[in-house]
């Protein structure tokens, strides 16, 4: 299961009730990948009600969350998260950064309306091991939680995704320029949480060429070439990629990267799961991740083993507060019985 931000946590970033039942509905998946977790609260403030993994409180929820989830058989990661320049102060509280003052052409639906994102500040070089060490913690909260490992979030133009391009990141230092640089922040945030929890618990999820949230990149190959073949020897669990399969970078990224691939292929085109079965029988990708199909069922490997029609997602339930559109999308059995009734 994909990652999906459901905004149905509390203002302090603690994961609610709620979403104790939605993850167990769905710990069919083999593995679900939590919605995107900040590992700081200066890392939040892309969306309201998005939760964290950085207090005992936080970390008292998750565990809930993860025994519910294996309670059911299923294993979960959770994604960690910081937002960079998509945050806006009047969801974070605390100030914009990211690796330089370049705004996203984009608004943030704040808790008093919509509002432009502002420019954010561009981190000091002195501050970036702060960052990584937040990282660091996080996975270990998650892993102490009861977690399986967690998924560091360096996709959909998000701040380890900033620091990527070539366009977004403007710096001068160790962090830009070169491909090598660019890609050293998150190098460096892979390699510590996976010395701090093991490799094997540790997934990294890229998004190479992707234009969300204003992101532009014009050298993706070689950035993430540089990315990959740096944290290849660590051996860590998955790369998981939000590509679209039939793009030219497709087949430049999956000849880069010899261990264990997960593709999802993206918000802009629907599941297609004869092309993924397909593409897993002839050992393209090692697994897919599901993302809308998943929100909207949480049955869904039963649908698809018997063939059955599956629930739509409901897109104006995506992000609002409450059950409805979040634990209440029926199985195959309650839609037959209720059929029946
Ligand atoms: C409601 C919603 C929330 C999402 N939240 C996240 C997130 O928290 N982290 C992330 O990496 N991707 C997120 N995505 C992207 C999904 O993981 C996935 O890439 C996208 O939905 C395409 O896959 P699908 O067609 O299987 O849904 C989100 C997408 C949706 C629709």
């Amino acid at each position: 299961m994909a990652p999906l931000t459901r905004s149905r946590a509390h203002a302090d970033g603690t994961p609610s009730d709620l979403a104790v039942r939605y993850y167990a509905q769905r710990a069919a998946a083999g593995l679900i990948i939590s919605e995107a977790t900040a590992v700081s609260a200066g890392a939040n403030g892309a969306y309201v009600n998005t939760p964290g993994i950085h207090t005992d409180g936080h970390q008292a929820k998750w565990a809930q969350i993860a025994e519910a989830v294996h309670a059911e058989g299923g294993s979960m990661f959770v994604q960690l998260w910081h937002v960079g320049r998509m945050g806006h102060p009047d969801i974070s509280g605390t100030e914009t950064v990211a690796p330089s003052a370049i705004a996203a052409n984009m608004s943030a639906h704040t808790p008093s309306g919509k509002k432009p994102l502002p420019v954010p500040r561009a981190l000091r070089t002195d501050e970036l091991p702060a960052i990584v060490d937040q990282f660091r913690a996080a996975a270990r909260r998650a892993v102490d939680a009861g977690m399986d490992g967690v998924e560091i979030h360096g996709a959909n133009g998000y701040l380890l995704h900033e620091f990527q391009s070539d366009v977004v990141n403007q710096r001068t230092d160790a962090y830009g320029g070169s491909s090598e640089n660019r890609a050293r922040l998150t190098a460096e945030i892979v390699e510590a949480v996976a010395d701090e929890i093991g490799a094997g618990r540790v997934g990294l999820r890229i998004s190479p060429g992707g234009t969300a949230a204003d992101m532009r990149e014009n050298d993706v190959v070689g950035v993430y070439q540089a990315l990959l073949d740096r944290i290849a020897p660590l051996g860590i669990a998955y790369l998981h990629v939000l590509i679209d399969p039939t793009a030219e970078t497709f087949g430049a990224i999956r000849a880069i990267w010899s261990g264990t691939f997960v593709l999802n292929t993206g918000r802009e085109i629907d599941t297609d799961f004869c092309q993924l079965e397909s593409f897993a029988e002839w050992g393209a990708i090692s697994a897919a991740a599901v993302g809308r199909p998943f929100l909207a069922n949480p049955d869904l490997i039963d649908r698809l083993i018997v063939g059955a029609e599956l629930n739509e997602p409901d897109v104006a339930t995506f992000y609002t507060p409450g059950p409805v559109g979040y634990v209440d999308y029926p199985t195959l059995a309650e839609v037959e019985e209720s059929r029946s009734a």
